[in-house]
């Protein structure tokens, strides 16, 4: 049985330790969360999007703690889900390293490339697995539509576009959510999702061009962003300036050369192939979701087993490389070759 700890127990810490608990062979052992745990559970302010955590987990025989040395030093955990605020990832990430863990830390890795090297260092001394909780590389939806890219039968892809759109965050713990200098703004938080998924499918770009609005969080709030590959067009859109009660939406539209692919999370179905010759699917994805996919994949990859790789430390690193481009882009009015950013 494979000891769990969770580190940061808000919105992402509870997704996780839901995860873990319909794992076989997992235990979440220990939690430490500075606040009242027991006052949060029940009456947590999820996302929309992330439905309804509480009622599906059970703490009851998991250790509580609020000092994260103090756990380290009284558990003998396997791994650990760093699921803190952004601004705290690297030194809770290099702490955990430094015990022995394996950790898998929310994303975005870090807010500074200085930060991001810091945690891939301590996971090469410690030789133990890191993983970034870059969920979208395991959205079924996602995965779906990139088999079906990667099967060949319909071409190359020309033309692909991204979108994630929210309403400006209202949860998180001492406002942080709130304020860019501790999340980065859309671009580093909510943006930074299809910044990965486009280094996932397409490889690094050349270079990219970003225009962007600041918003609430004091950083860029609304993005669109051209990355430049020499085959095909691919954009992404993101923002935190939806009214209130648009809640939250996310898809991609895929022009392939015999197909095209459509995803609106809005729509049912949300997954729809129209093909060349007139045919049109509706592919049934898989019924859990990303966070789920991926936590099986850090399961999977600490106990060695066989399976594709999806996700490296250095990839994450780049999807900052690339997030921070972007943000030099908006900054500067021009064009920004990633061979600028290291
Ligand atoms: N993958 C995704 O789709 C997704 C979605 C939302 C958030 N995130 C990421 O997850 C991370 C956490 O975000 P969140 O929305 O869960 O934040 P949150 O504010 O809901 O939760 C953070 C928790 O950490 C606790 N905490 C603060 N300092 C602590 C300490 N020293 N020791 C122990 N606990 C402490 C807080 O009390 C709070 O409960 C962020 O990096 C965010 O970008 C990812």
């Amino acid at each position: 049985m494979l000891n769990a700890g969770i580190v940061g127990f808000g919105v992402m810490g509870k997704t996780h330790c839901k995860c873990y608990q319909t794992l076989p062979g997992v235990r979440v052992a220990a939690i430490c969360e500075t606040g009242d745990i027991k006052k949060t559970v029940g009456t947590s302010q999820a996302a929309a999007n992330l439905g309804k955590l509480d009622a599906e987990m059970n703490i009851d025989n998991v250790r509580l703690y609020s000092d994260f040395d103090k756990m380290l030093r009284e558990e003998k955990l396997d791994m650990i889900s760093i699921a803190l605020p952004t601004f705290m990832h690297t030194d809770f990430t290099v702490k955990a390293f430094e015990a022995g863990i394996h950790v898998l830390c929310e994303k975005p890795m870090a807010l500074t490339l200085l930060e991001c090297r810091r945690m891939i260092d301590a996971a090469e001394k410690s030789g133990k697995v890191l993983q970034i909780g870059h969920c979208v590389r395991f959205w079924p939806e996602y995965v779906k539509a990139r088999q079906f890219i990667n099967s060949g039968e319909y071409g190359q892809v020309r033309a692909a576009t991204f979108q994630r759109l929210s309403a400006f965050p209202t949860w998180g713990w001492k406002n942080w959510q709130q304020n860019g200098s501790k999340n980065g703004g859309a671009m580093m938080d909510l943006h930074i999702h299809d910044t990965d998924i486009i280094l996932h499918w397409f490889g690094v770009p050349a270079s990219v061009f970003c225009t962007a609005a600041r918003g609430p969080s004091g950083d860029y709030d609304h993005i669109v962003t051209q990355y430049s590959y020499p085959d095909r067009v691919v954009t992404a859109e993101a923002s935190w300036l939806m009214a209130p009660g648009f809640g939250f939406r996310m898809g991609f539209n895929i022009a392939l050369e015999k197909a095209t692919i459509i995803f609106d999370s809005a729509c049912e179905p949300s997954l729809k192939i129209y093909t060349n010759d007139n045919k049109t699917y509706t592919p049934e994805p898989e019924k859990k979701d990303g966070y789920w996919f991926e936590i099986e994949y850090f399961v999977k990859t600490i106990l060695g087993e066989k399976q594709p790789q999806i996700i490296t430390p250095q990839q994450s690193y780049d999807a900052v490389r690339i997030a921070i481009a972007e943000k030099t882009s908006a900054n500067e009015h021009r064009k920004v070759g990633l061979s600028e950013v290291s």
